[in-house]
């Protein structure tokens, strides 16, 4: 790692995420003594605070958001890393703070390396982008991986469809080369989810069983308990198709479906994510009609920041398809909402059923064939179902069981992290594999705009009404059901 000065520039930094996840997690990384020696942190906004007043700020979000790791005397160490520039990024001559901080903290060689996290509305992408390039900030940057380098950091929402993000990826790569971008999906930098490539390929097991030969589908839930909260105003204009499925379930089902990388470096593993993401069908509008369901909690046209009548979709079940050799004819379910009975993520690996059974059973019923669910949170772990005989039974009777792999229970005294602790030292180490590529993100919204035109036609029917606290529309249930299959219930709900 390069000895040389290094500066996190945080724009945006009197906003939520600064205070929530960004400073919290740097906090924890600290205490972990996991960031290099000669970090410094800069917020940059528009609020006059100082840099005492701004240690203040960050001093009270941390006590309240990384309490555990919490202590007055780590805090006064940290501390004097963190500095304050104000200014409005996006306006004239609103970088000179952050300008003239940079040029002393340099020192006279004025070498350094620089990340700029973007915590700002993404109308504010492009236009911050220009200003810190035309203020010298960005540029003198040599070659890729070499110091002194300059890296970004963007936030998501990346575009609202297709073109948009096209704009954007466009409109960015005028200032720097893709290798200096780093667009963050926190679902990506989930242990769990980067658990299910160590899963598949450093074990033999499963990966000969990972295909439509012993696959019969796969159904990946991201369920939520919370509502939009204090988030409606973006949240109304995105809906659950762009805010949940265009970034975090299509990178579950690309680590899910795709092919191994023969290195794990950024490039080959995203390489593998676009071929999958490439292989997923875009339909056609009506093709996108027919394999959504969309489902609206009840009270969300009332929420602070929504439009009265809004049409936007709180819930979505969709269904797809992946054409290639590996997935021929394997759907896949994904469904995610808000407002739900409880919060679960989990793939759900259905295989196929044994061609043929020699055990009688109980008339009326059917086998349960093998399961797999990997549950990516709040219960992290894998669970494999398979059938069992039932001891001191008359006849022989088999019973559905589960082999249980819990982080908790396994890495007892290891919590997992925050995402944002890995995505801001891999942005700062360099290393963009758990960061979505622009090819990536476009080929996503490919995917997504067939089902978010249909979510918004004023053609078709509103979003199906479900209550606060439901397992979501039963549109959702006929979506599957019309395929043949069912929902599997999640395994946090199976279990509690
Ligand atoms: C964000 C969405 O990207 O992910 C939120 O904008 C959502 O609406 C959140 O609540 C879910 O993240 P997690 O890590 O809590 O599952």
């Amino acid at each position: 790692m390069s000895q040389l000065p290094l500066h996190l520039v945080i724009l945006g930094a009197s906003g939520d995420l600064t205070a929530r996840k960004l400073v919290p997690s740097l906090f924890r990384l600290w205490v972990k003594k996991r960031l290099p020696d000669q970090l410094k942190v800069v917020g940059v906004s528009r609020t006059a605070l100082g840099i005492e007043g701004f240690r203040a700020r960050m001093a009270d979000a941390v006590k309240q958001f990384a309490a555990k790791e919490w202590s007055e005397n780590a805090w006064n160490e940290f501390a004097q890393r963190i500095f304050y520039a104000q200014g409005d990024a996006a306006a004239d001559g609103g970088l000179e703070n952050l300008k003239a901080f940079l040029a002393q903290s340099e020192g006279p060689s004025g070498i350094g390396n620089r990340l700029f996290y973007f915590s700002v509305m993404p109308e504010l992408y492009a236009p911050i982008l220009a200003r810190l390039d035309a203020a010298g900030l960005t540029t003198g940057a040599p070659v890729s991986g070499e110091s002194p380098w300059r890296r970004i950091v963007i936030e998501k929402p990346f575009g609202k469809d297709l073109e948009s993000a096209r704009i954007l990826n466009k409109a960015i790569s005028h200032y720097l080369r893709e290798d200096q971008i780093y667009r963050i999906d926190h679902y990506l930098a989930k242990e769990t989810v980067q658990n299910v490539m160590v899963f598949r390929f450093a074990n033999t097991l499963f990966e000969p069983l990972w295909n439509h030969n012993y696959i019969d589908h796969v159904q990946i839930t991201v369920a939520e308990s919370v509502t939009v909260g204090n988030r409606g105003d973006y949240y109304d204009r995105a809906g659950v198709l762009r805010d949940m499925f265009q970034n975090h379930l299509l990178q579950i089902l690309a680590v899910t479906a795709m092919e191994a990388p023969a290195r794990y470096t950024a490039d080959l593993l995203r390489n593998e994510k676009v071929k999958a993401l490439d292989a997923v069908t875009v339909f056609d509008d009506a093709k996108a009609r027919k394999y959504l369901a969309t489902g609206q909690y009840r009270g969300y046209s009332g929420e602070k920041g929504v439009v009265n009548g809004s049409r936007t979709p709180t819930y979505a079940a969709l269904r797809l398809q992946i054409d290639n050799w590996r997935w021929r004819g394997v759907p896949f379910y994904l469904r995610s909402g808000k407002g739900l009975k409880s919060r679960a993520s989990e793939i759900l690996i259905q295989f196929r059923c044994p061609p043929h059974l020699m055990f009688p059973l109980p008339q009326g019923t059917e086998l349960q064939c093998n399961r797999l669910a990997i549950c990516i949170q709040p219960q992290e772990g894998i669970h494999l179902n398979f059938q069992t005989k039932v001891p001191d039974q008359e006849k022989m009777v088999l019973d559905p069981v589960d082999m249980e792999f819990s982080y908790k229970k396994a890495f007892s005294g290891l919590s997992i992290p925050e995402s944002y602790e890995r995505l801001l030292l891999d942005a700062l180490l360099g290393d963009a594999s758990l960061f979505m590529r622009s090819d990536e993100i476009e080929r996503s919204w490919a995917v997504m705009d067939p089902f978010i035109r249909a979510s918004e036609n004023p053609e078709l029917a509103m979003p199906e009404t479900y209550e606060v606290g439901s397992v979501g529309p039963t549109s959702a249930d006929n979506l599957i059901k019309e395929s043949g299959h069912e929902w599997i219930g999640l395994y946090a709900d199976r279990t509690s």
